[in-house]
């Protein structure tokens, strides 16, 4: 038996700098990637009521703040598009224009940046079809099949423009490996993939879908997205991704699924991203808008929370804040 008083953990909590000397998680900038919402204009700022701190912009008004973003630190970026009004059909087939909202905010980003500046693009139709479903419908249903030639084709037109890497999302069946040929095909072997592969079908995603106006008009995504009790078939479609040449995977969401987090660490040697979804982020805002919590600190703990539990980088709507205002 060690009497107490031998053995004593708080030595190592004294003062700031040893906790800081034996620390096992830090945050570094360097991980952080910043979502942005693309309008398919030159100029405007729309800002996302149920994401207070963040808005729909315009590509040069983009271009802008990824440009200032840079100087904080932020060296990748994660690019969602709406397309022009009116232009949504059932097939989703402006998400593959290739003068579209996306292609042509990477060139711009690209053409200002070059490559000091990682681009990532997500690939998913729900923004783009009239019913909002990420897949295309047949028999009423979400067609996997049918779904992933428009899928690798919208893939095609962003690493056109210029993108590192394509981040589908859409969770259909054998996408990655459709993505994969087709990139291969038109001559884009460079250009990578980071798959959404463990992604549940989550009540975290509602201010996303009023800022990329992507809500499905009937039914919900309960077919293709995962079911948030299972954590072992987390561990399938990660394997999945993997053999199909995924190069980089994602758990999404993150702070409900940490457990997820860690196990998918374990399971790949892939770089691995967690997802702090928008709902994740609404939270957080509303809490700290109220005064009940302290937003920095919640923020540092919680993206300390995801490093921790095995996450090589974190996609975040915070990252700006949190290093603007030296949380981390
Ligand atoms: C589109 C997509 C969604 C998110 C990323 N890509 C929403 C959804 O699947 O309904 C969610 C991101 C967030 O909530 O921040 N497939
Ligand atoms: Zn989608």
């Amino acid at each position: 038996m060690v009497t107490p008083g031998r053995v004593r953990p708080r030595r190592l909590r004294r003062g700031g700098a040893l906790r800081d000397l034996v620390a096992e998680t830090w945050v570094r900038p360097q991980q952080l990637i910043m979502p942005h919402f693309v309008l398919p204009a030159a100029r405007g700022v729309d800002p996302i009521a149920s994401m207070p701190g963040v808005a729909r912009l315009g590509i040069d008004d983009l271009v802008r703040a990824v440009a200032a973003d840079r100087e904080l630190g932020i060296r990748t970026v994660l690019l969602f598009g709406s397309p022009a009004a009116g232009t949504k059909d059932p097939e989703g087939a402006c998400a593959h224009d290739p003068a579209g909202t996306v292609p042509r905010a990477v060139r711009a980003l690209r053409d200002a940046m070059g490559s000091d500046i990682v681009i990532i693009t997500d690939v998913c139709l729900c923004a783009y079809t009239d019913h909002g479903h990420c897949g295309v419908i047949a028999n009423a249903q979400v067609d996997n099949d049918r779904s992933l030639r428009p899928l690798a084709e919208m893939a095609v037109a962003h690493a056109a423009a210029g993108v590192d890497f394509v981040a589908p999302s859409d969770m259909m069946d054998g996408r990655v490996a459709a993505i994969r040929d087709a990139l291969d095909v038109a001559g884009h072997s460079g250009v990578g993939i980071l798959s959404y592969a463990v992604k549940y079908a989550s009540a975290y995603y509602g201010p996303f879908r009023d800022a990329a106006d992507s809500a499905p008009q009937h039914g919900d995504r309960r077919s293709y997205q995962m079911d948030p009790r299972n954590a072992v078939e987390a561990i399938r479609e990660a394997r999945l991704d993997e053999a199909e040449g995924a190069d980089m995977l994602m758990v999404k969401p993150a702070l409900a699924y940490l457990d997820i987090i860690q196990r998918v660490r374990a399971a790949t040697t892939l770089p691995l991203a967690a997802y702090n979804v928008s709902g994740e982020y609404a939270a957080v805002k509303a809490a700290a808008a109220q005064g009940w919590l302290d937003e920095a600190a919640i923020v540092r703990e919680n993206l300390q929370a995801m490093v921790r539990a095995g996450a090589d980088v974190v996609i975040t709507y915070h990252a700006r804040e949190a290093l603007r205002g030296r949380w981390l």
